[in-house]
């Protein structure tokens, strides 16, 4: 951390993808109610979720990270929340019982609002309007008034995150996360599918397993780690106004923590290391992340490094590789080899979703299943020829039946596009996508492990 670090340090810099607010004093005024606002989340929880991603850096663990593109204030309800949660716990089941791995999961949930744009503007039938940047800055309704950034929105970004974070953490420590109740998680439309046959496959597996568990003593009632689960939350640092009034010393530490989340993560577009977003990010304690695009040169990536942990801290950064299968064939194995190089610890993790994001012939913004397991599969093979750990995934997705990525084996084509395409922002893995996705990492992750095992017996 440079010595004039301070929460709102950012502001001498140049900040791109930032709302212009037209009236600064109602933005002030914002600012300084939400810096009296509680916090969302403790610092400790964050020490917490650093250490499980040490883990991950190790090797030791894997982390699940995903939900939506954009959260939205018109689709805020319970269970649009309980089905996300699910879905990403069923993957972590599906991951941690297929490969006999830890799985660390964090939702892009209760705070993942504000959105970068490719351009500034909309135009719609000869009409030019600012572009929408997330419901946290402005509307996405097609008209002036919802088009300018209104500060009030952070207000209601904080309350809907509170209240989804109330509820997950409900969900995680109430009861719902039981294991023994895996079976009985509601699969919705998922059930009548291959992909909910093969879960249910595994709940029976899975069942035998925690009866004999049980008969040995070992039940939900006398072992936490079978009642409860830990999930933590997770967004963007885009909006920086927001970030900074919910940035508090932390009473234990004394270091300062960026309390809206668990984890914040830089965009692609917002990384640049003279930039407003990485001088925030340098100076809380949270853990971060920074995607990377698959024009990064390997002593870029030293220097973004560098940047946001200069110490080394295991579990600190996460590498969050944005490329397509045919750019990350070409860029990853160059980037490893310089961490590696360097004795860098960092968590490689995939998003194979925003290097794939086409058009449709019927006009809709929308991501071929196929491309993104290309992605997945290629992410793995780079990983085991470099002998480096394939450390986790970032997905966008929900748990309701939306039809906005095409493919999969209910097989969505670009007709099925229009009939239930519900996303703000970029189009997202339904829960039968989601868990297909899942059964397809957990075989990677168990080959990955077993050539582990084998090349630590070997070195016996
Ligand atoms: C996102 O994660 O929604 C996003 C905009 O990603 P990227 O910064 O990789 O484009
Ligand atoms: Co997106």
């Amino acid at each position: 951390m440079s010595k004039e670090w301070t929460p709102n340090s950012w502001r001498d810099l140049k900040a791109l993808q930032m709302p212009k607010y037209p009236d600064a004093q109602a933005l002030k005024a914002v600012e300084q109610r939400l810096e009296r606002f509680p916090p969302l989340v403790f610092a400790g929880e964050a020490r917490k979720l650093k250490r499980s991603l040490a883990k991950v850096a190790k090797g030791e663990a894997f982390l699940l990270q995903g939900g939506d593109c954009a959260e939205s204030f018109a689709e805020f309800n319970a269970n649009n929340i309980r089905d996300t949660f699910r879905v990403l716990l069923q993957m972590a089941v599906v991951l941690t019982y297929g490969a006999a791995c830890p799985v660390v999961k964090v939702g892009r949930m209760a705070g993942q609002f504000a959105k970068p744009r490719s351009d500034d503007n909309e135009t719609i039938n000869g009409v030019t309007l600012p572009a929408y940047r997330g419901d946290i800055v402005n509307g996405i309704e097609f008209d002036e008034k919802s088009r300018i950034p209104d500060p009030e929105r952070m207000v209601q970004g904080y309350n809907q995150s509170a209240s989804t974070l109330n509820l997950l953490r409900a969900f995680a420590q109430g009861g719902y996360a039981d294991l023994q109740k895996v079976q009985q998680w509601n699969l919705g439309f998922v059930a009548n599918s291959q992909s909910g046959d093969r879960y249910q496959d595994m709940c029976q597996r899975l069942s035998e397993t925690l009866d004999f568990m049980a008969a040995c003593g070992l039940t939900s009632e006398t072992t936490p780690q079978i009642r409860e689960t830990d999930f933590f939350t997770s967004h963007e640092a885009l909006l920086l106004n927001y970030e900074e009034a919910m940035t508090r010393v932390d009473s234990i530490s004394g270091k300062w923590y960026d309390t809206s989340t668990h984890m914040l993560w830089v965009g692609d577009r917002t990384r640049q290391l003279d930039g407003a977003h990485i001088q925030y990010l340098k100076g809380i304690e949270n853990p971060v992340g920074s995607k990377i695009g698959p024009t990064i040169t390997p002593d870029d990536l030293l220097r973004l490094i560098d940047a946001l942990n200069p110490k080394n801290e295991p579990g600190r950064l996460t590498l969050i590789t944005r490329m397509g299968a045919d750019g990350l064939a070409k860029a990853l194995p160059g980037l490893i080899r310089a961490v590696e190089r360097e004795g860098k610890s960092v968590i490689w993790a995939c998003d194979p979703m925003h290097a794939n994001t086409v058009k449709s012939s019927n006009g809709y913004k929308t991501r071929h299943f196929d491309a993104i397991l290309a992605e997945v599969r290629g992410f793995f093979e780079v990983h085991k020829a470099e002998g480096s750990h394939a450390g986790g995934v970032h997905f966008e997705m929900t748990g309701q039946d939306v039809t906005e990525c095409v493919g999969g084996s209910q097989d969505i084509t670009e007709d099925n596009l229009s009939d239930r395409y519900h996303t703000h922002c970029d189009p997202r893995l339904n829960a039968e996508q989601s868990l297909e996705l899942a059964f397809l990492l957990a075989e990677q992750l168990k080959d990955d492990r077993a050539k582990i095992r084998e090349s630590a017996n070997g070195n016996d």
